[in-house]
């Protein structure tokens, strides 16, 4: 359950291909390859998998997104004590397919860390990925969106934009750990990306949708080892 980097997260999204037991399945395949090669593997999955997914492995969970909302009259609001209580360690925030109001984030931020969750907040430039540095999440994943779900990995064909959100955090607040995804289909797209000085990866179609994902979680593990 312990969080560690390098740092393999696939956001299971909405996908069909990970929902419910094909899920757990995941998880199990997670630990599985996270045992033999010691990299971390954590899972972002759909909130009503999340008890599911806990209750059937070790592996690091976090939710998709919360709310900003303290417990009470909050109809239909993902509430971080929640998620806690199904199982996850962490929350992403901001993800590009979640964009919030700066307001709303820093709000959540803080609900985050009041009850204890890892936070990793989800940058689409260089602006965003500034002000989510000063914010002190744990993790900031940038992510270009024309890039994500396209195959095409950010580490190769956008090196620049990692390197200078790696940059950033480093001058605003050192203690956030870079990480970076869109687009991370395979062991050398990964390497890449710790090579531009992330600590791991945040990804999603390259393993939800792979015919094999034992194989691409395998080859990206093994190239996050070395
Ligand atoms: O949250 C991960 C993400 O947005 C990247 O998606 O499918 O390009 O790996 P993908």
């Amino acid at each position: 359950m312990e969080l560690s980097t390098p740092l393999i997260l696939v956001n299971l999204k909405t996908y069909t291909e990970s929902l419910g037991e094909r899920a757990v399945k995941l998880a199990k395949i997670a630990a599985g390859v996270s045992k033999e090669t010691g990299v971390c593997i954590g899972l972002v999955p759909q909130f009503t998998d999340i008890h599911r997914v806990a209750s059937s492995t070790e592996v690091p969970l976090f939710a998709q997104h919360i709310d900003p909302v303290q417990p009470g009259r909050g109809t239909s609001a993902i509430l971080a004590e929640a998620v806690i209580e199904a199982g996850a360690i962490g929350t992403l925030l901001n993800h590009s397919e979640r964009q919030i109001r700066l307001v709303d984030l820093e709000a959540s931020l803080v609900r985050a860390t009041e009850v204890g969750l890892k936070t990793c907040i989800c940058s689409n430039n260089q602006a965003v990925s500034s002000a989510a540095a000063a914010l002190g999440p744990d993790f900031i994943a940038v992510e270009p969106p024309e890039l994500i779900g396209t195959g095409i990995p950010v580490s190769k064909t956008k090196p620049e934009v990692v390197t200078a959100t790696v940059e950033t955090i480093r001058k605003i607040n050192p203690k956030v750990i870079p990480l970076c995804g869109a687009g991370i289909s395979t062991g050398e797209d990964v390497a890449a990306a710790l090579q531009l000085g992330t600590y791991g990866v945040l990804l999603a179609s390259g393993v939800t949708k792979a015919k094999d994902p034992e194989k691409v979680l395998m080859d990206m593990a093994t190239h996050a080892a070395k």
